[in-house]
């Protein structure tokens, strides 16, 4: 009896566990498939990503270019192919897209520098930004282009309200002198200053940049643009902003960039704004170029002030200029000359070797380094990481 008891058990246990697996048959391949696969995925994305993941958290890079926009978005992209690797669902275009933001959120509001909210296309070039609106986030100015740059200065959009700069910043905005900026007036620099002459210069200042390849630049009081072509065309940076006050100079600028085909029009973008009040958020920018322009600012302290507020911890300040000293400073009545030059000008004339030093400094920049030849100075400084 016992034993029929126990057998009619074991043959019922027998029984479910049959019917339970026939019901399962179908899905149980499909789950071990699907299992095997996770596991099989995991296995083999598991370290990449791991790896990658850590490194994103992990790596710390030199200070040098720890801030540069080339370690952000080398991050930014490790980050972004970690997150591939296991979701496999981030379109490249959102990645794109991204980088266009993070990269428009570098212009800021000349009145209040408060973030500009941006209008036009996600992409950032030549030819989309005259045609964007850009409205302040805090004190809702907008700020438009006129057909070939941005306008971002403080009076830009002013209907009756004009303004003028001092002459030395005046004269460069006569439409003759954009047009005979770069078919002769600039080669003359060369004859009488000592300037070496655009590429050389550009492979001058190739040492001092070589922290923040990969970075933004701003040439800033580019004129007809003619160092935003080379640094354009040279790759090594993610933006370039050629920034001036004259608009004939920028109209100029555009004119040349249309002109050369081998140029990309990506990640180059034309802006008219003041030195002293830059449309840039503070600790943004790389690197600032400034040939042979400090002289012909109304406020070189201004500027430079301006140029340290914006640049980003170990960002890069280069500039060539003019200087006065060596056997000029023995010119009789030297100073009260220079004195009455630049209050008739409005600018602040020559400066010489010492007095550059100090400006930098003064404005917070460090390591400042000097070149010279004859008249002609490339000086470099760096803002403190
Ligand atoms: C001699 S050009 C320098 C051009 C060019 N960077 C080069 O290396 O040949 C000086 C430029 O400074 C610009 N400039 C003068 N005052 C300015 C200001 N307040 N803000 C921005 N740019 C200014 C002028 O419009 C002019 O294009």
């Amino acid at each position: 009896m016992q034993f029929l008891f126990y057998f009619f058990v074991t043959f019922f246990i027998f029984v479910f566990i049959f019917i339970f697996v026939n019901s399962r048959r179908r899905s149980i391949p499909a789950m071990a498939t699907k299992m095997a696969t996770v596991v099989a995925g995991n296995l083999a994305l598991a370290p990449a990503a791991n790896r990658i993941s850590c490194y994103s958290s992990t790596f710390k890079p030199p200070s040098s270019i720890g801030n540069s926009h080339f370690y952000r978005n080398f991050a930014a992209k490790i980050r972004a192919s970690s997150v591939t690797a296991a979701v496999e669902t981030t379109p490249a275009t959102d990645v794109n897209e991204n980088e266009a933001k993070a990269k428009k959120q570098v212009l800021a509001c000349p009145i209040c520098y408060d973030t500009l909210i941006w209008n036009g296309d996600p992409v950032f070039s030549v030819d989309s930004t005259p045609r964007s609106i850009l409205k302040c986030s805090n004190c809702k100015k907008a700020y438009g282009g006129n057909g070939t740059h941005l306008d971002l200065t403080v009076a830009s959009g002013s209907k009756k309200y004009g303004e003028n700069m001092p002459a030395s910043s005046e004269v460069f905005r006569l439409p003759l002198v954009s047009f005979l900026y770069e078919r002769g007036w600039r080669q003359g620099f060369s004859l009488w200053g000592g300037f070496p002459g655009p590429e050389k210069e550009f492979d001058m200042m190739k040492d001092y940049l070589k922290p923040i390849v990969g970075g933004s630049i701003i040439d800033a009081s580019c004129a007809s643009g003619m160092f935003s072509r080379i640094f354009a065309k040279s790759g090594l940076f993610s933006l370039v902003v050629a920034l001036d006050f004259s608009e004939s100079m920028l109209k100029q600028c555009y004119d040349f960039i249309k002109q050369e085909e081998n140029i990309s029009k990506e990640n180059l973008i034309l802006v008219r704004a003041d030195i002293a009040r830059l449309p840039f958020a503070s600790s943004s920018i790389d690197a600032v170029h400034a040939g042979a322009a400090l002289h012909c600012w109304p406020s070189p302290s201004a500027g430079v002030a301006e140029i340290s507020r914006i640049l980003r911890p170990g960002g890069v300040f280069v500039a060539t200029t003019f200087i006065l000293d060596g056997p000029y400073s023995f010119i009789p009545f030297m100073s009260p000359i220079r004195q009455s030059i630049g209050q008739i000008s409005g600018s602040r004339v020559y400066l010489s070797e010492r007095e550059l030093k100090d400006l930098c400094s003064t404005c917070g920049l460090v390591d400042y380094t000097c070149v010279r030849n004859r008249r002609f100075v490339m000086i470099s400084a760096r803002k403190p990481t």
